[in-house]
């Protein structure tokens, strides 16, 4: 049995640094990566295509975790076998071979991508059955236990159960979700910045800190919850920090909402999705402070070329900005942005369109 498994990343439209406070996101996947193609065997052997290196791991005749070097990206196949293990996946193997065309470091999850390829697979060659909801939430403890980044459910929500055509809209708290078709006429643009950046070595987790610290103003309610207007009356006086990284939150559950809503309705109002992400960039940019220079660059340029409205997508601190687009100007804002950006920024900016991608699991025919 050969086993073929795809994990996509992914883009977020709109929802960012909410998912670790149990609010609202609203991500995509995206045509681009990670392929496992693997036998059953007695222990995992797996050949990385693009660093050309090797994850060898054996089990733990115990509890069916992984014994072996845990370096590199071995680490992640380490932490999904464990995590697997403890949910009881029996301990079965498999050798192959791991692809990806998802550029590293550009904000577009290919960790994500890696764990959930990683964890269906092992499922399919265990021919263990499970719920991809749960198998989701392994893969961000896995996250967790691999690189020590306390990371939300978005990337491996997205990664394993968004639906060709639609953006996932997942509450990360009650996890109800739905899947919201991305309206015609419009088209995402992927701008990679080619600043990249792990997040292990961004103030990702510091930044989740202070957020909890502004979630002490609102008596530790989830801010998802909060309305603009408890808001406001919260911000008045030395909010400080914390008030600005719980302002942050708080407005982006909101324009979560907003986005939906507009989507949503019918006749699709498109300038007001460009509005609504140019408010989330500010946000990210000014309350949050994980945009970088080059990433306002990127957004204010792709405006000025003909997008409707840009932001960075992702983590920040670098990585890729998303714009929304006329369809039938893709390709010339795309191709205008790079070139512009290149000569601004002497960077090797990149532009794709993205069409709204199959997960994990409905590729592997579960849902
Ligand atoms: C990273 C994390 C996600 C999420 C985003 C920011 O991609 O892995 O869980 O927090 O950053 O929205």
């Amino acid at each position: 049995m050969t086993v073929h498994v795809h994990a996509p990343g992914r883009v977020n439209l709109i929802g960012e640094h909410t998912d670790q406070t149990g609010g609202l996101v609203l991500p995509m996947a995206i045509d681009r990566g990670v392929t496992i193609t693997a036998e059953p065997g007695t222990v995992v052997n797996l050949r990385s295509e693009l660093t050309d290196s090797r994850a060898v791991l054996q089990f733990d005749p115990e509890d069916g975790t992984a014994v072996g070097t845990r370096s590199g990206w071995a680490r992640h196949v380490a932490a999904v076998v464990d995590e697997l293990a403890a949910l009881g996946r029996p301990p079965v193997g498999m050798t192959g071979v791991v692809r990806s065309d998802l550029p590293a470091g550009s904000g577009l999850s290919s960790s994500a991508a890696l764990q959930v390829a990683l964890a269906v697979a092992l499922a399919v060659v265990a021919e263990w059955e499970i719920d991809p909801l749960l198998l989701a939430q392994a893969c961000q403890r896995a996250e967790f236990a691999a690189v020590g980044v306390p990371c939300g459910l978005m990337d491996q929500a997205a990664s394993m159960m968004a639906r060709r055509g639609h953006a996932l809209l997942l509450d990360c708290s009650s996890l109800e979700r739905r899947h919201v078709p991305i309206p015609d006429g419009v088209q995402v643009l992927i701008i990679d910045s080619g600043v990249t950046r792990q997040l292990e070595h961004t103030p990702y987790a510091q930044r989740l800190a202070e957020m909890e610290r502004g979630m002490a103003l609102i008596g530790g309610r989830r801010p998802a919850d909060v309305t603009t207007e408890e808001l406001d009356a919260v911000m008045t006086g030395l909010a400080g920090v914390p008030g600005r990284r719980l302002r942050h939150v708080v407005t982006e559950n909101h324009r979560v909402r907003l986005f939906v809503a507009a989507v949503e309705i019918g006749e699709v109002d498109v300038i007001a999705l460009g509005a609504i992400l140019d408010a989330s960039h500010a946000s990210l940019r000014d309350d949050l402070e994980v945009s970088v220079p080059e990433l306002d660059r990127l957004v204010e340029i792709a405006r000025r070329r003909g997008a409707l409205g840009a932001r960075l997508t992702g983590a920040g601190f670098g990585g890729s900005v998303i714009a929304l687009v006329p369809a039938d100007a893709v390709e010339e804002v795309g191709a205008a942005v790079v070139a512009e950006a290149r000569s601004a920024l002497h960077l090797p900016v990149t532009a794709m369109s993205a069409s709204p991608a199959a997960g994990a699991a409905s590729r592997a025919g579960w849902i």
